[in-house]
């Protein structure tokens, strides 16, 4: 099926009250495994790469892979940059190929994050392709992303960021974190339906790893339309070669130890594919 930008599933998700699950991906490995279960739920997909991601690989092999996987697919799957760090990578992005960008200014004061979000925003418009941003800032690390001083999204900031950037959608800031929790995280969900009934365009919750189902569930019932899980997929992964290494110590074949790795990543994505509510909406 088709490879596909992130407008039309998102906004189907917002109009019908799921989420489309987004999946950050490392390797060919963890490509192919996300896409059969979203195949195998029958559920619109995003893949996503970080710039760590993209440093690691570059961005041609990311796109190579995930076109190739949804050339073959019959869901209809999306490739996004995930926190895109500069106006010129969101750039390489939009030429490589890449079906949706993030930009994301939230280190940077809102006027700033105004500036290169509509630059961004400017520079995609005319291909079609859409762009989210971040406002607030959410906690935690990812890859060489950290942030320290988390902040919440401010609703009067966000109708302002909105009508400024000409965004596609917005990633708010409600307590969440990249990476592992030390505890339960704590979810200002008032803030988030009160960011919801302001705000037009679809949101987008980060940090969902280690975040309880039921919290999701709730984030998704209060307007959430995308929910990006990134550190759960990488312990999946290393967590199947791992454990197949330790009953094999003499396996040499990559694609043994990649089958397991993969087999763990697919259950995994089809447990996070329920609880988005994104199950049979291919
Ligand atoms: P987690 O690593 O907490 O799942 O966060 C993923 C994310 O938000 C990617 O942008």
């Amino acid at each position: 099926m088709a490879f596909v930008t992130t407008e039309q599933m998102m906004a189907a998700a917002d109009r019908e009250g799921y989420a489309i699950g987004a999946f950050n991906v490392e390797n060919m490995e963890m490509v192919m495994a996300v896409v059969r279960a979203a195949e195998e739920m029958r559920a619109p997909v995003i893949l996503q790469t970080t710039p760590s991601t993209v440093k690691y690989a570059g961005l041609p092999m990311y796109y190579a892979n995930v076109k190739a996987a949804a050339k073959k697919a019959s869901v209809p799957v999306a490739l996004h940059l995930d926190h895109g760090s500069s106006f010129e990578l969101a750039m390489q992005a939009l030429r490589t190929g890449y079906t949706s960008i993030m930009i994301d200014g939230s280190k940077e004061t809102l006027e700033d994050n105004i500036a290169v979000t509509r630059r961004v925003a400017d520079a995609c418009r005319p291909s079609g392709i859409p762009v989210e941003a971040e406002l607030g800032k959410v906690g935690g690390k990812e890859d060489d992303l950290e942030c320290t001083d988390p902040g919440y999204t401010d609703p009067d900031d966000a109708v302002r960021f909105e009508r400024e950037t000409g965004i596609s959608s917005l990633a708010v800031a409600i307590g969440t974190a990249h990476g592992i929790y030390k505890g339960e995280p704590k979810l200002d969900v008032d803030r988030l339906s009160e960011i919801r009934r302001v705000v037009k365009v679809p949101l987008v919750l980060h940090g969902a790893s280690g975040v309880p189902d039921e919290a999701v569930r709730e984030c998704i019932r209060r307007g959430i339309s995308k929910v990006n899980f990134a550190t759960e997929l990488r312990i999946a992964y290393s967590n199947g070669v791992k454990e197949f290494l330790k009953a094999n110590p003499d396996a040499f074949d990559p694609k043994k130890y990649g089958a397991v790795g993969m087999q763990y990543v697919t259950e995994l994505v089809k447990e996070k594919i329920k609880v988005c509510g994104s199950e049979n909406k291919a």
